[in-house]
């Protein structure tokens, strides 16, 4: 059990180095850099930097620690299984300290670190519960011949990590790698280091055999690229933006035809009927966009909403927006810390000048809070037009897009209209129009009066330009095998 959240504004920062071998090392060409705290634009600490030749060396370590006949390899699939549990205990062990260390390190509230951390302890003791139900079948092939399949793990996995939610999706990498016997390179975000590292240390306590997960924090460009290019690395997960993911898929392409599994941009649809129960879908359409500061993937930043209630819901909305207290990601009060950094923060700024420049309504927030941190206020623009780079382009930002609809055919038309297929929602009582909607709607997840509901049991990804693949649940496993068909000659019988 998670012991009551005790948020710490100083967490000492324990370790700060390349992970490799369960050994903590420093880089090879011995540079560091800084990670900021993105409500200060204070440095918290600096880290070990790894470029390509650190990269090199966790290949190695990786390598090894895969060899046929290694600890990792002869391993009972339960054993692994017992130890992804261990590793998901001691996180929910040390939820409070990891949770100060991503609150410190994201400028996420601390309560959110707190359950997304409670939730990856959670996330990895069920894909320790899959270890060792990893299954082929029998098939009965023509002839005098036993045939069977095994699902063998691909091997080396890379896999590289946004800021955004740090720990838990480090974690919804790792469980289903580990479960399936693959040994693995995470590369954190440049921007938020320290959970991954301090994971790295907790991987090594749960009795880990070494080389099997090994830490590498670092920049995109050098040390990810030093990844995707690298001819041992036999599968790579990645989730950011689209653009980077182009980058990756062509290295891929270009190296050794290494799997990739893309989990990318969204620009989602929330579709509000008439007859929806109002005050919920209120609340679930400003906590989909809002949540995280808006830095969520799946955000609904698209909400369209039937033109009967369009004026009272753009009303109640912007009352939201403007209640939402944002500032000290450490005060209980707080529903948004600042954003990740000052890129983040133009980018965003940026949007919304050209939403007002092409139109649409502001009708709250867009400024600045303070001049230290990279703090937004909730953002709510109304008269919304499906051209205008607002509803087109991701804002990863606390700003909500309201677009009028009239009917079920226009609104699904309308939704599918973007290159992105991540997420989508509708909000009514009536379950035909549910129904329809759902199965029209091209997205990897729809929700049906609720939002942004995500389990470790069940699959996410994106259609189109959202992704490649499949994470999490039974499907996300199939990414980290490779199937192997045996087959057997049996011998016939003398008669
Ligand atoms: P990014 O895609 O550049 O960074 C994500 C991760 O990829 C980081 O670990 C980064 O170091 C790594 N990376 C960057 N360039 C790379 C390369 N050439 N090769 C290998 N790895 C590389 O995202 P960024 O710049 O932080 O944010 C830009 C936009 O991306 C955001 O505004 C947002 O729209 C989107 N984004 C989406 C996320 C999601 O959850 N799907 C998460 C983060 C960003
Ligand atoms: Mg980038």
């Amino acid at each position: 059990m998670a012991s009551t959240p005790t948020p710490n504004r100083t967490p000492e920062i324990k370790y700060t180095q390349i992970f490799i071998n369960n050994e903590f090392v420093n880089s090879v060409s011995g540079k560091t850099f800084p990670t900021f705290n993105p409500c200060t634009e204070e440095k918290i600490a600096d880290i070990q930097e790894g470029d390509k030749e650190d990269i090199q060396k966790a290949v190695e370590a990786a390598k090894e620690a895969f060899k046929i006949g290694s600890p990792w390899r002869r391993m009972d699939a339960s054993k692994r299984g017992n130890l992804l549990q261990k590793l998901g205990d001691l996180i929910v062990r040390d939820a409070d300290y990891l949770s100060s260390l991503e609150t410190l390190d994201n400028g996420k509230p601390y309560q959110n670190a707190y359950a997304t951390v409670v939730a990856s302890g959670n996330s990895l003791r069920y894909f320790g519960g899959w270890a060792d139900k990893i299954q082929g079948k029998t098939i009965p092939i023509d002839g005098d011949f036993f045939c069977y399949t095994r699902h063998e793990p691909v091997g080396v996995c890379a896999q590289i990590i946004p800021w955004n939610f740090p720990i838990i999706l480090t974690v919804w990498k790792l469980g289903p790698a580990l479960a399936t016997g693959n040994v693995v390179i995470i590369k954190p975000a440049e921007q938020t280091p320290l959970t991954a590292i301090y994971l790295a240390a907790l991987v090594k306590e749960a009795g880990f055999p070494p080389g099997v997960v090994n830490v590498v924090p670092g920049y995109g460009q050098t040390a990810g690229a030093a990844l995707s290019g690298h001819m041992e690395v036999d599968k790579i997960a990645f989730t950011g933006s689209t653009e980077v993911g182009h980058i990756i898929m062509k290295a891929a392409a270009e190296s050794n035809l290494k799997r990739p599994t893309l989990e990318l941009g969204g620009k989602s649809p929330n579709v509000i009927f008439a007859d929806a129960e109002m005050g919920s879908a209120l609340m679930w359409a400003h906590e989909g966009v809002m949540y995280n500061s808006g830095q969520v993937c799946t955000a609904g930043s698209r909400t369209f909403v039937q033109e009967d209630i369009y004026d009272t819901f753009v009303q109640k909305s912007v009352e939201l927006a403007k209640a939402r207290v944002v500032g000290d990601p450490f005060d209980p009060a707080t529903k948004n810390g600042p954003q990740i950094d000052d890129e983040q923060f133009k980018r965003i700024m940026e949007l919304i000048e050209s939403g007002k420049k092409e139109g649409a309504t502001l009708e709250c927030g867009g400024e600045r809070i303070g001049d230290k941190g990279y703090f937004i206020t909730p953002t709510v623009f109304s008269g919304v037009q499906d051209d205008m780079r607002i509803a087109k382009e991701e804002i990863f930002g606390p700003v909500q897009q309201i677009i009028k609809f009239k009917t079920m055919d226009e609104v699904i038309e309308r939704a599918n209209k973007t290159q992105y297929g991540l997420g989508a929602a509708i909000f009514t009582k009536d379950i035909d129009k549910a129904f329809t909607f759902s199965q029209a709607v091209k997205a990897g997840t729809v929700w049906v009066n609720c939002y942004n509901i995500l389990s470790p049991m069940a699959p996410f990804g994106g259609f189109k330009m959202s992704g490649l693949g499949r994470e999490l649940g039974e499907y996300g496993l199939q990414q980290y095998t490779e199937v192997k068909n045996v087959v057997v000659k049996i011998p016939q019988k003398n008669s």
